[in-house]
């Protein structure tokens, strides 16, 4: 093998999928910082699902479940896909706090509260899916980009009718 062919197949190196090692590791681990910051979010929205009071608690209490219930779905594929690429998720809150950029929502009960710190963690948690999905495309890693464009779709679908809601 010569010099030059050496050097080439070092700076493509593939991993089981045929994706560029290097790049799918910096891209296991962002989808880790994803996986955190959805597991904080979801726990929030748990809390309002229980917690919410006043005139719109059956109608907000339901809209929270249906939104808990997407996230812990997304979750469970975006942990599949990060064993798929050959890393292993986090699986312990304490790690998601420290990987994670949303802050644990505590003690709220008011139905717009509620509503205002879904947005915020609606909107905060689609930015991150963007960047990823963005990082995934350039590693050429179409499923991850076509998993997390998926999540994006349905969860700006969510965000704009939390929006709505709130006006
Ligand atoms: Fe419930």
């Amino acid at each position: 093998m010569s010099v030059k062919t050496a050097g080439l197949e070092k700076a493509t190196v593939s991993n089981h999928l045929g994706l560029e090692h290097e790049a799918m590791y910096h891209l296991s681990v962002s989808l880790n910082n994803l996986l955190s910051d959805y597991h904080i979010f979801y726990q929030n929205v748990r809390g309002f699902h229980w917690n919410v009071s006043g005139s719109d608690f059956f109608d907000l209490h339901v809209r929270f479940e249906e939104l808990y219930k997407e996230l812990s779905n997304d979750i469970d594929e975006l942990a599949e896909r990060i064993v798929t690429i050959g890393y292993k998720p986090l699986h312990a809150y304490s790690d998601f706090l420290t990987n994670t950029t949303h802050m644990e929502v505590k003690n709220v009960k008011d139905g717009k509260q509620c509503v205002n710190h879904v947005i915020n963690g609606l909107g905060m948690l689609i930015a991150s899916q963007r960047k990823v999905a963005v990082e995934a495309s350039h590693a050429e890693d179409i499923a991850t980009t076509d998993l997390l464009t998926k999540f994006i779709v349905d969860l700006e679908k969510r965000l704009w009718m939390f929006t709505m809601s709130s006006k």
